[in-house]
């Protein structure tokens, strides 16, 4: 069987271009004993995958990510043809697999494509960071960078959902529009324009209680002078600093703040709120079907549009989550 992934096949500086990966061909024996073929469906493109690519992801082979895709074929006791399985070998249409690493997922009636972004990690980062690292309290006032974004727009609507004011911000008018007008959010800043520490300060009256970190940079400098005392900043990403070599980000001025209101800034990964998934799959299934939490993914298809959505992800090209589907869900 034939299969086609994504290689990296020269190091990005700054924003990686498409001439930087490669589509490659390669030919799948058929499982043996003990494996199993897997067609994958969705491929998650994350900020995450772009800081491996100064060292990490090897050169001229298939790119790892996360994926939910289809056992075609099995040998492997645990698995069964039909079944519905999540991994870490995206940006590959197919691979063999002796199981490990591989997940069964039953999509209890949703849609699978919402496993990609609400109900799997996306959700699951959203969730704990906002509820768990941020210790958000009813009606407080909440501060969403890359508000319009997969794991922003969940943390913001979340933060509605417990009472909150929120303030988002995002790229673009179009997304901030999206905000406010579809998702309810108080406020929604477009950081391209004006000055941010100006917008910020005006769609945040009462201050900011909690800022759900996405940016960095300039977005950390502006959201500190406003944190109310005893105010949480959750860490989650800083995918201004991304497209710089270390993920080094831009300067930020403005931590003296931290002292005088007492301030708890905190970075997380979402595997620490693993303990919590069922409570989490339960209220987000909750408020989804009760149309209190809506979700939008921008889909782009077959894999040799891997690398532009990858690279979309640093010019904006998506709302919500990024997705590229290879198969029918
Ligand atoms: N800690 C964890 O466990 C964990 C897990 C998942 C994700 N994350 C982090 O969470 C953040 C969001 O991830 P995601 O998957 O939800 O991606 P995402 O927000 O859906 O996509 C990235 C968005 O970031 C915005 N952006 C890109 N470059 C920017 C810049 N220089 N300044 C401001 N905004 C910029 C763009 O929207 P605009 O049009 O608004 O600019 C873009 O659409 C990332 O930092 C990621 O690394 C952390």
């Amino acid at each position: 069987m034939r299969s086609k992934e994504v290689h990296l096949i020269e190091r990005p500086q700054g924003l990686p271009t498409l001439a930087q990966f490669r589509i490659a061909q390669t030919e799948l024996a058929d499982p043996a004993e003990g494996e199993l073929l897997v067609q994958n469906i969705y491929l998650s493109v994350d900020p995450a995958m772009r800081p491996r690519l100064a060292g990490a992801a090897a050169l001229n082979e298939a790119m790892m990510g996360g994926a939910i895709g289809r056992v075609l074929k099995s040998r492997n006791l645990l698995f069964k043809e039909g079944e519905i399985v999540e991994s870490m070998n995206g940006f590959r249409e197919y691979f063999i697999s002796d199981g490990k690493g591989l997940s069964t997922l039953k999509p209890d009636g949703m849609p699978l494509v919402a496993y990609m972004s609400v109900l799997g990690l996306t959700g699951l980062t959203a969730y704990g960071g906002l509820l768990i690292i941020g210790a958000l309290k009813e009606g407080e006032n909440v501060f969403v960078s890359a508000a319009a974004g997969a794991v922003g727009s969940v943390a913001a609507q979340i933060a509605k959902i417990k009472g909150c004011y929120v303030i988002g911000s995002a790229g673009s008018d179009e997304k901030c529009r999206w905000l406010k007008d579809d998702l309810g959010l108080d406020a929604a800043i477009n950081y391209k324009k004006g000055e941010l520490r100006t917008s910020l300060k005006a769609a945040a009256p009462n201050g900011i209680d909690v800022y759900f970190e996405n940016v960095g940079g300039e977005h950390l400098n502006a959201a500190l002078p406003r944190m109310n005392a005893l105010g949480r900043i959750a860490v989650c990403g800083m995918i201004s600093a991304y497209n710089n070599f270390g993920a080094v980000s831009e300067p930020v001025t403005t931590l003296s703040n931290m002292i005088y209101n007492r301030l708890t800034m905190r970075g997380f990964v979402f595997y620490e709120f693993e303990s919590k998934r069922a409570q989490f799959l339960a209220d987000m299934k909750g408020w989804i079907n009760a149309g209190r939490l809506k979700y939008r993914t921008t889909i782009l298809r077959d894999i040799e549009q891997a690398p532009a959505a990858l690279i979309g992800l640093f010019t904006g090209m998506n709302t919500g989550k990024m997705v590229v589907q290879l198969a029918e869900g």
